[in-house]
């Protein structure tokens, strides 16, 4: 493991120190080369990540209602959406919603054998809440033309994300250079493996449009979920603060940008 005295609280909310304790510092440059703007929370649970991440949707549309806003799918952020359903204190009518990405739909007849990402964020959130929704379905032909979207609504704001287990993030899969655009792409066998029950079930996709990392990390503010023991070994290789980015880690180009909040329950 590396070193705990890299954890740093996010701002806000700064927790109380209990006396006889003191703060954990900054990073200094030698301790933390290469993930200088990561503002990294401990927290104790996954309830707490989620009310955690609500907090900071509601702060960031307090702060500018009109925020364009990039929202993931996935396990990991359900908590977020079920306290974000809960809060009647946020205001969404001039906010701008974003998809993080989507499968591509295979060629198949009959119903589809699985829930795309629309729908997903339509159940999860949108359907209770205000704001300009965009959906990423009609762009497999052109992805820049919604990556330019998300750009002239003076966007991305802030970016949420979890990571795949491979590293990847939306489905910016290993070997994504960090100026990748947003594209069509293969899945990854172990993507595949962990988003299907059984992989090998006709009708699910192999391909998915998604943001690419250039847009990723153009956001104001990235923040990262990620909860449970089967994420910790993958978020301490991406955010290890002495290695260097590396694209077989998609993730690990966050350490790049200025100004990521990471929310773990480990
Ligand atoms: C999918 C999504 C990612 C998400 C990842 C992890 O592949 N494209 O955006 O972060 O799954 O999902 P989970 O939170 O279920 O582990």
């Amino acid at each position: 493991m590396y070193d705990q005295t890299y954890a740093v609280s996010v701002k806000p909310p700064v927790s109380p120190v209990a006396p006889g304790l003191e703060r954990p510092k900054q990073p200094t440059m030698s301790q933390a080369p290469f993930a200088r703007g990561l503002h990294w929370l401990h927290l104790p649970d996954a309830n707490t990540v989620a009310q955690q991440a609500a907090a900071i949707v509601a702060e960031q549309l307090a702060q500018k209602p009109s925020a364009s806003i990039v929202f993931p799918t996935g396990n990991t952020p359900l908590g977020m959406y079920a306290q974000l359903r809960q809060r009647n204190d946020i205001n969404w009518e001039k906010s701008r919603l974003f998809q993080l990405d989507e499968y591509v739909r295979p060629e198949f007849d009959g119903p589809l054998p699985y829930q795309t990402f629309a729908d997903f964020m339509q159940n999860e959130l949108w359907r209770f809440v205000g704001g300009q929704k965009f959906y990423m379905a009609q762009y497999f032909e052109c992805p820049a033309a919604y990556e330019a979207l998300i750009t002239q609504n003076q966007g991305p704001d802030l970016v949420i994300l979890g990571i795949g287990k491979n590293g990847h993030i939306a489905f910016n899969e290993p070997g994504s250079q960090p100026d990748s655009p947003s594209r069509i792409v293969a899945l990854a066998p172990l993507t595949r493996m962990s988003n299907f029950a059984d992989p090998t079930q006709p009708g699910l996709p192999t391909q998915a449009i998604t943001l690419g990392l250039k847009a990723i990390l153009g956001a104001r503010h990235i923040l990262m979920l990620a909860t449970g023991a089967g994420k910790q070994d993958i978020v301490a290789t991406a955010f290890h603060p002495q290695t260097p980015p590396d694209i077989n880690c998609p993730a690990s180009w966050l350490k790049q940008h200025p100004n990521v909040t990471l929310l773990t329950d480990f």
